[in-house]
């Protein structure tokens, strides 16, 4: 099948929806400029993860952490949403796509005009601090680092999750109330190796969903999915927004 053809059956599968979701990770934005972590050019391939993504590197070594999320902000700030944010908004805006719940921190699904995001992972442009409970939107990489707290004086880190750390509550909460209502869902761009953020596609097969897989290779839902769309996610939201009128 090409990919009008599997476009198609997405169409038929969001037709015979009564509750679509969708859940994205890293490879959404890939076509944005924003590197993947894993895969081919991949962050951990380059980086060590247990160096620059845990409590217990930035207790050791907060500017060298710091210094990484900064290089990150810098690639985000320049990256725009891609046809594949821009369409999961329209989506949503027409009342087809009810929540997209995302494992990325870059904020672009806010920024293509997307709703109700429920971020798993945080988001790259708040930091919170160590010691109280400031927490500050940042309109830029901090120019000083590690940015100190202004109201105890304490460093102030990503307010991202990392390895080892447990997931925001709230978040967590709606992603499972989300994905139990969802009779769809729509995975785009993820490996499906990061628990427990991948659970949330098997809980909705579980309750007798079906799944869309769109990567550019296998991942940990291909073997269960309903649909797999071996294309990258920019290529098939373009097709699936021109054929819908939605771009
Ligand atoms: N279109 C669709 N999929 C793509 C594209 C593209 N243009 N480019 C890459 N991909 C796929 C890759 O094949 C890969 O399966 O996106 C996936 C990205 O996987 P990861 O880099 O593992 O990203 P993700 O699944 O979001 O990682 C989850 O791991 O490091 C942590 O906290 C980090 O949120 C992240 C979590």
């Amino acid at each position: 099948m090409d990919i009008e053809d599997k476009v198609n059956h997405l169409i038929k599968l969001l037709e015979s929806s009564e509750y679509t979701i969708a859940f994205t990770g890293a490879g959404i934005s890939a076509e944005s400029g924003v590197p993947t972590f894993r895969g081919r050019g991949g962050l951990w391939e380059k980086f060590d993860p247990l160096k620059l993504a845990t409590p217990e590197a930035f207790r050791e070594d907060p500017r060298r952490v710091w210094e990484w999320y900064k290089w990150r902000m810098e690639v985000i700030a320049k990256a725009k949403p891609n046809p594949a944010h821009i369409v999961l908004a329209k989506l949503e805006e027409k009342g087809i796509v009810k929540a997209i719940i995302t494992q990325n921190v870059d904020g672009l699904h806010q920024r293509a005009g997307s709703k109700n995001v429920i971020e798993l992972h945080g988001n790259i442009w708040r930091a919170r601090c160590t010691n109280c409970n400031y927490k500050t939107r940042l309109q830029e990489p901090p120019r000083k680092i590690p940015p100190k707290c202004p109201e105890c004086n304490n460093p102030l880190r990503p307010d991202v999750v990392w390895f080892g750390e447990p997931l925001p509550r709230k978040a967590w909460e709606e992603a499972l109330n989300e994905a139990s209502k969802a009779d769809l869902i729509i995975v785009v761009g993820t490996s499906g190796v990061v628990q427990p953020a991948a659970m949330i596609p098997v809980i909705v097969k579980y309750h007798g969903g079906k799944i869309v897989d769109i990567n550019i290779e296998e991942d940990n839902y291909t073997n269960i999915a309903d649909l797999f769309i071996k294309t990258k996610a920019g290529q098939v939201f373009k097709t699936l927004g021109e054929k819908l009128k939605l771009i």
